[in-house]
C-alpha cells in the first residue's frame, strides 16, 4: 500500500458490521389487515450464516452501494438493486434524515445469506448498514432508536438488528427475546430461483379466500419455547410450524422433493424457511447437519446446501 493510500484511508473513515440470516421457527399467520400486511406471531432464530456491510464516509453527500459475493455465497449478485430501492441504502438514508447527517457514505455489501431466500438476507443489510452508520456517522442512536428506524424499513429488519431468538408479533417487528439454551444445527437446502415475499402472502390470502380456515388470533406454540429452553432440539423438530409453507409449496412445487429428501435423511424436523423457497432442516448435531448436508447434495434437489447454527448475534460493528 502507497504512502497515499495510507493516508486515504486513515481520512475515510470506515465502519465494517455485520448481521446474521434467520430462520422462522414458528410462523402463524392471520388475516391480512387493511393496510396488506399479516398479524403474525412467529419464532425467529438467527443463523451464523453473514451478510457484512462495510461503510466508508463520503466527503460530499451522495450514497453509493458495491456488492460483492461473501465466500459459499450461492446466486446471481444480478438481482441486487444498487440504488435507492436498496435496503440498505433506505437504512443509510433514514438514519440521516432522522439525525441531520449531511455527510455521505459508500456501502460495501458482502453477500453471504441467499438472495430472495426467506432468511431476510435484505433486512440483515439493512440492520449492517444502521449500526455500521450509527458509528461512521456519530449519531448517537440507542439500539432502542435504531429499532424504530428498523420498524420503518421492513418487518424483518428489527430482527435482523436484535439477533439470537426472539418472538415476533405485529408484522413480526414486535420482538420479546426467547430463552434458548445451547445451539441447534440446521441444513439449508438453497434455490437460485428466489419467491417473492408479497407473492407468497398472496397465494396465502388466496387459499383464505378458497376456504382454508384460519385461527382469529395467531399465536406462539407453546412447546416450541418449552422446547427452545430445554435445548432440545428432537422437541423443536416435530413442533416446527410454517404457515406460510403451504403456500410457498403451490409457487414452486419442486421444494416438495427437498422435504421429503430432508425427512428420508432422518432431520429432526423440516420447515420451509419464511416465505421460502430455502428450506431448513433440523439436525441432532453438527455432525448428523454433515451427514444430511451429503444426502441432500447427492439427490441434487437443491441447488446449493450449506450448514449453519443458531442462535447468532443480531447486527454488530465488526472491531478492527
Ligand atoms: O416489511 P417487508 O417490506 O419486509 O414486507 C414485504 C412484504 O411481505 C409486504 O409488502 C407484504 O406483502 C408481506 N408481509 C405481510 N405481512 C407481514 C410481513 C410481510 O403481508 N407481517
Amino acid at each position: 500500500m502507497t504512502a497515499e493510500a495510507v493516508a486515504d484511508g486513515l481520512a475515510r473513515r470506515t465502519v465494517t458490521a455485520r448481521a446474521s440470516a434467520k430462520v422462522n421457527l414458528h410462523l402463524a399467520v392471520g388475516r391480512a389487515r387493511e393496510d396488506g400486511y399479516h398479524p403474525l406471531a412467529t419464532v425467529f432464530q438467527a443463523v451464523d450464516m453473514y451478510e457484512t456491510v462495510t461503510a466508508t464516509v463520503r466527503d460530499d453527500s451522495q450514497i453509493t452501494l458495491a456488492v460483492t459475493a461473501a465466500a459459499g455465497f450461492s446466486g446471481s449478485l444480478a438481482d441486487v438493486p444498487l440504488d435507492a430501492t436498496n435496503l440498505a441504502w433506505r437504512a443509510a438514508e433514514a438514519l440521516r434524515e432522522r439525525y441531520g447527517i449531511a455527510d455521505g457514505v459508500d456501502l460495501e455489501i458482502s453477500k453471504g445469506v441467499p438472495i430472495a431466500g426467506g432468511m431476510a438476507g435484505g433486512s440483515a443489510d439493512a440492520a449492517a448498514a444502521l449500526v455500521a452508520c450509527n458509528r461512521l456517522w456519530e449519531c448517537g442512536a440507542t439500539r432502542d432508536e435504531l429499532a424504530d428506524v428498523a420498524a420503518e424499513l421492513g418487518a424483518d429488519v428489527p430482527f435482523a438488528l436484535l439477533g439470537h431468538t426472539a418472538v415476533g408479533t405485529g408484522r413480526g417487528d414486535v420482538l420479546s427475546p426467547a430463552m434458548a439454551h445451547g445451539s441447534f444445527h440446521w441444513v439449508f437446502a438453497l434455490q437460485h430461483e428466489g419467491l417473492s415475499t408479497p407473492a407468497v402472502f398472496a397465494r396465502f390470502d388466496q387459499a383464505v379466500a378458497e376456504g382454508v380456515r384460519l385461527v382469529p388470533q395467531p399465536a406462539v406454540d407453546e412447546e416450541v419455547m418449552a422446547a427452545l429452553m430445554a435445548g432440545d432440539p428432537f422437541r423443536l423438530g416435530t413442533a416446527l410450524r410454517n404457515d406460510l409453507e403451504a403456500s410457498a409449496l403451490a409457487l414452486m412445487p419442486k421444494l416438495k422433493r427437498v422435504i421429503d429428501e430432508c425427512e428420508r435423511a432422518d432431520a429432526l424436523g423440516v420447515i420451509v424457511s419464511g416465505s421460502g423457497p430455502t428450506v431448513a432442516a433440523l439436525a441432532a448435531s453438527r455432525i448428523h447437519a454433515q451427514e444430511i448436508a451429503a444426502l441432500l447434495r447427492s439427490s441434487g434437489t437443491a441447488d446449493a446446501v450449506v450448514c449453519a447454527s443458531g442462535p447468532a448475534t443480531g447486527a454488530v460493528v465488526l472491531e478492527r
